[in-house]
């Protein structure tokens, strides 16, 4: 099967649903950043603090192409990996792209109040920051996703079997129209 992506901000589920969406499809699980984090030998805070976030896009973008060649995989991506075109392009062409919403209070509240490790998060007002990145990008992740799960007071369990029957009914629905050409 072909390559199942999650995208979406930060704190959406991307990672958790991910990974139970590879175990109950029986697929293999990569998240992005952890891929970006051994090729770089850093952690993403500190490709951050001491190379940037123009390095860190250029790993994630080489890091993304690489993973969407292999098929059978559940790639969880990180919230900023639809900025740049060419890899919307990619994932368009090379996956199933599955985007998880959630509201920017919400977002607030799973990842806290740490900058941690959301380098983009350290700033004095989250909130304000969430809004305003949500507000550019929402637009983006809507441009590349062919399934959206809204997550909002959704258990995991749940959320997983959403996406699993959204992804049967696109694959069916294909099927269909192959069959018709
Ligand atoms: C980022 C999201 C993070 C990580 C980096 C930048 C973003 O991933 O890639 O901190 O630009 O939204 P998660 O969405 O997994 O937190």
């Amino acid at each position: 099967m072909k390559a199942i992506a999650l995208i979406g901000f930060m704190g959406a589920g991307k990672t958790s649903v991910g990974r139970l969406l590879a175990e109950k499809l029986e697929m293999k699980f990569v998240d992005l950043d952890e891929l970006i984090e051994e090729k770089a030998k850093m952690t993403v805070l500190e490709i951050f603090r001491l190379r940037g976030e123009n390095y860190f896009r250029k790993v994630e973008a080489e890091t993304l192409k690489g993973a969407l060649q292999v098929e059978d995989t559940v790639i969880s991506t990180g919230g900023g990996s639809v900025i740049r075109s060419e890899n919307r392009e990619i994932l368009r062409s090379k996956s199933i792209v599955i985007y998880l919403t959630a509201g920017a209070g919400d977002i607030l509240k799973r990842v806290g109040n740490t900058g941690d490790s959301r380098p983009l998060l350290n700033v004095d007002s989250p909130l304000h920051e969430i809004e305003r990145l949500l507000e550019k990008r929402q637009p983006l992740y809507e441009n590349v996703a062919d399934i959206t799960v809204d997550t909002t007071g959704m258990e995991i369990n749940l959320i997983v079997d959403k996406v699993i029957n959204e992804v049967n009914n696109l694959n069916s629905k294909n099927r269909k129209n192959d069959n018709r050409r």
